[in-house]
């Protein structure tokens, strides 16, 4: 039997590398994945960067929120040496940058809008004018835990793949994707339950849990056919998948 399910490397091989950085997402590359997780802010001049948090503390050197700091201020941080000083080199990369490597490669790439704290920054329109410069719509799922900002795509462009990102245990959620014009489902793992994975197969809407570490739950997911999984550890994931099928 062909495996049905994909691997997506959230952001980049984020168990083996540092989050977000060219190093994880290359990682992920020669792990073998399908796709890549990455969140998307903008600096204070505008410009799309990949970081997760809305504050730079946690995985660089620096200090204040991204949204405050210029591209050149980011740019001289240091995004490595947090996750290990073999990193010190890692910068926080553009997403201009990773549109451009992705584009030589056949991976598929999730981008996350990191918009539900800091809001109305026009990064929908940003993010949807580089994918379409660079013709990647059609290999682009952009999700995102604020849902007025999906409407917001869906809105200016009616083909490109969208996802609503969501925590609860929501019932029926892929009625409620499809009222907003939604064609994936990424929840928490804790609310990937049998009957919202039945129900979603059935109203043939994909599903992309997170985040998917766990040997015993990526062969669950993986064995019950879901339609992807999002994962820290690409590598094993690809491993397991391939012991499986
Ligand atoms: O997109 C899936 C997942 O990345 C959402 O949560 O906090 O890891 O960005 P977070
Ligand atoms: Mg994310």
């Amino acid at each position: 039997m062909k495996h049905k399910t994909l691997i997506f490397a959230h952001r980049g091989s984020a168990g083996t590398h540092p989050e977000n950085t060219m190093e994880a997402f290359e990682a992920a590359l020669q792990a073998g994945a399908d796709g890549l997780e990455l969140d998307v802010q903008l600096t204070k001049d505008l410009v799309p960067v990949i970081i997760h948090d809305e504050t730079v503390e946690r995985t660089t050197n620096g200090e204040g929120w991204v949204k405050d700091l210029t591209l050149e201020e980011l740019q001289k941080l240091d995004a490595g040496s947090w996750f290990s000083p073999a990193f010190r080199h890692a910068k926080i990369p553009t997403l201009k940058e990773l549109l451009q490597w992705i584009s030589s490669t056949h991976l598929l790439l999730n981008i996350e809008l990191k918009n539900a704290v800091i809001r109305d920054s026009g990064l929908e329109k940003i993010v949807l004018a580089l994918v379409e410069e660079f013709g990647l719509t059609d290999r682009v799922i952009i999700s995102s835990f604020n849902h007025y900002s999906l409407v917001d795509i869906r809105k200016m462009n009616a083909e490109i793949e969208i996802a609503v990102l969501f925590m609860e245990g929501l019932y029926e959620p892929w009625n409620y994707a499809k009222q907003i014009g939604a064609q994936g489902l990424h929840c928490y793992l804790p609310v990937a339950v049998p009957e919202l994975l039945a129900g979603a197969a059935k109203a043939g809407m994909p599903v992309r849990p997170f985040t998917v570490n766990e040997d015993h739950h990526i062969t669950a997911l993986l064995k019950g056919g879901c339609s992807a999984i999002i994962t820290d550890w690409p590598k094993r994931a690809v491993q397991i998948r391939e012991q499986l099928f």
